[in-house]
């Protein structure tokens, strides 16, 4: 091996040569991968070594910021576009699949199981909106069975876990099974846009960039069925401001749908809920599992 001293033109040679004994493939291509882009951005930018601290500073912050219940790394990836990147990649679906887009750091387990119909809303707080559809697969098949976990924030755009104490635990949240039909109904209330928590240095970047830390008003969904790819998703409300500048990037065409208000009470009385109210139609279409 040629002995070799770091200069700032061989740089990365000199880094890239101490791989030479690692015996993981996938972390020398990534460390590799890595190695280079880094390096690329500092010759890019030429930080001063004030503004290097200062990027050290911001690291070490956005680590210090992690608990059980916040997750600012996550933020830092989603607010990137990184989080959105890596799903789109992992998650190619045939056309007329359902298009995925990010989990979110407020996904709980264990949401309760409810009867199809029943309400999500424990605080009674927001416009009345009914969910309804069919999950069918790519065919149009129906299928019974499918499970739909879903949750949103409140009519103040919280998260329950975001407000212990505040709302009743699991508010707005619920797992829900389809019918023989395939079809899932459930009543909810309006979700409105909120902002990502925006306290710590993510909100800070965001602020430093000439950002807001807005999400376009959603409802998040997990839809999964045995033998089907399951599909980690949200729908969003038609004409809401932030569509076009979601801070995550999470919005993508397909997932847009009107929330249309019904006067009509029939209807109203079909779903046990008063006039006026909100109604929703979304279709799930789950695509076969890859080794199905
Ligand atoms: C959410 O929609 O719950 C969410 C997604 C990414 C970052 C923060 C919140
Ligand atoms: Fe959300």
């Amino acid at each position: 091996m040629v002995l070799q001293y770091f200069t700032e033109e061989n740089a990365n040679d000199a880094v890239l040569a101490r791989l030479a004994n690692c015996s993981n493939p996938r972390l020398r291509e990534v460390m590799e991968s890595v190695t280079r882009h880094l390096l690329e951005v500092v010759r890019e930018v030429k930080p001063t070594p004030a503004e290097w601290f200062q990027a050290i500073q911001f690291l070490t912050e956005t680590g210090q910021m992690c608990d059980d219940n916040r997750q600012e790394w996550i933020l830092l990836s989603d607010i990137l576009g990184v989080s959105m990147l890596v799903d789109a990649q992992n998650h190619r679906k045939p056309d007329g699949a359902t298009e995925s887009t990010v989990l979110g750091p407020f996904h709980v387990d264990g949401a309760p199981v409810l009867e199809l119909g029943a309400t999500i809303s424990r605080d009674g707080k927001g416009d009345i909106c009914v969910v309804e559809g069919r999950v069918s697969d790519i065919d149009g098949t129906p299928i019974p069975g499918a499970t739909l976990d879903v949750w949103q924030a409140s009519d103040d755009g919280y998260y329950d876990v975001q407000q212990p104490g505040v709302q009743p635990e699991m508010n707005l949240r619920g797992r829900f099974a389809t019918d023989a039909d395939g079809r899932y109904w459930f009543r909810t209330v309006m979700p409105r846009s909120y902002p990502i928590p925006d306290d710590g240095p993510v909100g800070g970047l965001l602020r430093g960039m000439g950002r807001h830390p807005y999400r376009p008003a959603h409802i998040h969904f997990i839809v999964e069925a045995f033998g089907f790819d399951p599909v980690t998703t949200h729908i969003f409300v038609a004409g809401d401001e932030y569509l076009q500048s979601d801070a995550v990037f999470g919005v993508k065409k397909s997932l847009v749908r009107n929330f249309a208000t019904v006067t009509d009470q029939a209807k109203a009385d079909d779903f046990g809920v008063p006039a006026p109210f909100r109604h929703v139609e979304q279709p799930f279409v789950l695509a076969a599992a890859p080794d199905a």
